[in-house]
């Protein structure tokens, strides 16, 4: 039979539930802070990534999904969703008044990347922009909100990485000092890299051979060459992280990989997703908005990989908030009206109650709602219908309890 495709995989039951529960906490928190949703669409003309992400990293160079379409355009399924949020606030014109903007964004992406655990081809992110706004506090305000979204997932031990790439022209004498370097111990580095410290010199410092990380101590740290305002900025934005309470560390080596990072860079790891440790990451991008047509505007934000948050809460085991799940069985085809008529206004109040409507013998029906984990089965028979009562059998200890009909609403909440 057909397959899914190599590396995008369906969700469903218990991680699909940490999917969602993530996601009503996400709009909780987020929504708390002033920022907004918006969703993009999955498939952008390709440029705007080669333009945006930058046509040397190897998101564009090596992982894209391209296609023409049936009108010869090359499309591209989003890699990631920074220079989608960018594009719809050019074209929507969403920065007119020049007042901050605070965008949320949850989604799938596409990166044709080698198969790792928590690595896939179709990965969903959770991803906040802050645009509009050039100082460390406010970058400060958006780490702050992820670290509680982060604690209210149970999520309180990650470290955060930092550091500062700078301004694109701030970087020239950097580049200088990394190409001797490089050059100096050409053979100790990859391929890729005697390529790239022509091309994208920055590239150099996050490639993930062993052999390159290890020819590269003792290299030469992007902070030393930036300007005086890039390096007040970044003690500015260490000041306000401590005063906010939120442990962190700089690391010289962390630049990101896409292009478009401008100043502060960021990530956050964990030690419990092993080799593919980067839970999210992020910076500032104050040129990319210029770069892909809008006026000159400051902007910071991050992304999320939704798909390993969700497997370091199922490893750390948090249990979900959950509400009872209760199977209604009808006894025989004379009381499947009668159920209905209870279950609707309970249906409209939002309990959780599946409906047995196979008209099957009561011990499959409790075997079915055993299997299926619910944790209730309510009982209407013609003998209950007579009481005015339901039946109720606790799932989990056997005991079973008679409610009067009127009460069971009242009775549900209290389970
Ligand atoms: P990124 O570092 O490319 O940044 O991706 C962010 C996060 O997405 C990573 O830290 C990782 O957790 C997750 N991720 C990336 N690739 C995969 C994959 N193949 N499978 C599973 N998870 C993956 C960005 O995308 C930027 N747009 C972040 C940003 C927003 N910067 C400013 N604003």
């Amino acid at each position: 039979m057909t397959q899914s495709v190599k590396g995008m995989r369906d969700l469903w039951g218990t991680e699909l539930a940490h999917f969602q529960f993530v996601e009503r906490m996400c709009h909780q928190i987020m929504g708390a802070h002033g920022y907004q949703e918006i969703r993009t669409p999955i498939v952008e003309s390709t440029d705007l990534f080669s333009r945006g992400v930058g046509s040397t990293t190897d998101i564009v160079n090596k992982e894209m999904y391209t296609f023409q379409d049936r009108s010869d355009r090359s499309l591209t399924l989003r890699p990631e969703n920074t220079a989608s949020v960018v594009r719809a606030i050019i074209q929507n014109k969403l920065l007119e008044g020049n007042d901050p903007l605070h965008l949320f964004y949850i989604g799938p992406m596409f990166r044709y990347e080698r198969m790792q655990a928590g690595r896939y081809r179709q990965f969903w992110q959770i991803g906040a922009e802050s645009i509009g706004v050039s100082s460390p506090e406010s970058e400060v305000e958006s780490i702050v909100m992820l670290f509680d979204f982060l604690a209210s997932l149970g999520l309180a031990d990650l470290s955060l990485s930092i550091n500062s790439v700078g301004f694109p022209e701030e970087r020239t004498s950097f580049y200088i000092a990394l190409k001797a370097f490089v050059k100096a111990q050409e053979g100790a580095f990859c391929l890729d890299c005697q390529r790239r410290i022509e091309d994208n010199p920055l590239r150099v410092l996050d490639c993930k051979v062993p052999s390159c990380q290890m020819a590269l101590t003792g290299h030469p740290e992007v902070l030393t060459f930036l300007s005086a305002e890039s390096q007040s900025h970044h003690e500015k934005f260490q000041k306000c992280l401590q005063s906010s309470r939120i442990p962190f560390a700089v690391n010289p080596k962390m630049v990101r990989g896409l292009d478009y990072y401008t100043r502060t860079t960021f990530e956050v790891l964990s030690s419990d997703l092993g080799a593919q440790s980067a839970l999210l990451g992020g910076g500032r991008y104050d040129r990319l908005i210029q770069d892909l047509g809008g006026p000159p505007t400051p902007a910071f934000g991050w992304a999320l990989g939704f798909d390993r948050l969700v497997s370091l809460l199922m490893k750390k085991n948090t249990a979900l908030p959950s509400k009872p799940r209760i199977f209604l069985i009808p006894l025989g085809d004379s009381m499947i009206e009668d159920a209905f008529q209870l279950v609707r206004p309970l249906w409209a109040a939002g309990h959780s109650i599946e409906l047995e409507t196979r008209g099957v013998a009561l011990k499959k029906s409790l075997s079915t709602a055993n299997r299926k984990g619910h944790s209730h089965a309510f009982i209407l028979g013609e003998g209950e219908k007579a009481k005015d009562i339901i039946t109720v059998k606790f799932l989990t200890t056997g005991e079973q309890e008679e409610w009067p009909l009127r009460e069971i609403s009242s009775r549900i909440l209290k389970l």
